[in-house]
């Protein structure tokens, strides 16, 4: 279980474009030892680290990341919305960053975004990769998901997997999925986090997990409520 930790989001996305190698390398050097990442599919089925449907905000292109093959959307510019200093950045491949995590023995949380219908295909397709990268495992991998299909086929393809149940509202029948998906840890916006809530999932021996935390006295008062780690877009949170 964790302790206090800080969880970059979607890399250090405070200080460099989000989602990207670049914003991955920055939580690395800025001392993170987790990163969390958003997952879906391109068209040509291959998982690619990507936030939102669409393509407009981070590359300026117009469509949904599901309409083009990893080739296309490679090209595309996804560091100059953020800053002109970071233009040239691209968005990676489920692989490249796989192997940045590889590389630097760093630990994630792979957020699994399936487009519409494609749970099944996109959790199939981020373990085929996962697979072939670590092919002996890797223990401090963690798959998440707001998607309860993308939940059940990941539980079904990894019966000891480390799950988070990840919670945007309460959803009336939580407990129940806890029981049926056996999650590690449950991520709770921070919107409906109560003291009495935590210390319910607490009761439960779950890791407690909060997004989106981006001031220090919040992280410090949450962790106190008993807060495992808080998801970041400043990894460097906790000394600022
Ligand atoms: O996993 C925590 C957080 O990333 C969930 O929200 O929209 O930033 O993926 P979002
Ligand atoms: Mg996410």
């Amino acid at each position: 279980m964790l302790n206090r930790t800080v969880i970059a989001h979607r890399g250090a996305s405070a200080y460099a474009p989000e989602n990207t190698l670049e914003a991955f390398t920055q939580a690395y050097l800025m001392g993170a030892r987790w990163l969390e990442f958003d997952v879906m599919l391109a068209a040509c089925g291959t998982p690619v680290v990507f936030h939102d449907d669409l393509l407009a905000r981070t590359t300026g292109q117009l469509g949904c990341v599901g309409d083009f093959s990893y080739p296309v959307l490679a090209t595309y510019e996804a560091g100059a919305w953020f800053s002109p200093f970071a233009a040239g950045a691209r968005i990676p491949s489920l692989e490249m960053v796989l192997h940045f995590i590889k590389e630097t023995g760093l630990s994630a949380n792979i957020e699994i975004k399936p487009l519409p219908l494609q749970a099944a295909a996109t959790v199939k397709a981020a373990l085929a990769v996962v697979q072939k990268v670590f092919p002996k495992g890797h223990d401090t991998l963690l798959f998440s998901s707001f998607c309860m299909a993308s939940l059940r086929h990941l539980r079904a393809a990894l019966p000891q997997g480390l799950l988070g149940l990840l919670m945007h509202d309460v959803l009336p029948d939580w407990e129940s999925l806890v029981s049926e998906l056996n999650p590690w840890t449950i991520h709770l916006n921070k919107d409906i986090l109560t003291p009495d809530f935590a210390l319910q999932i607490k009761r439960m021996k779950k890791g407690l997990w909060c997004y989106t935390v981006n001031d220090r006295a919040s992280a410090e008062r949450y962790f106190d409520w008993g807060v495992d780690a808080v998801f970041s877009d400043y990894p460097d949170l906790l000394s600022r």
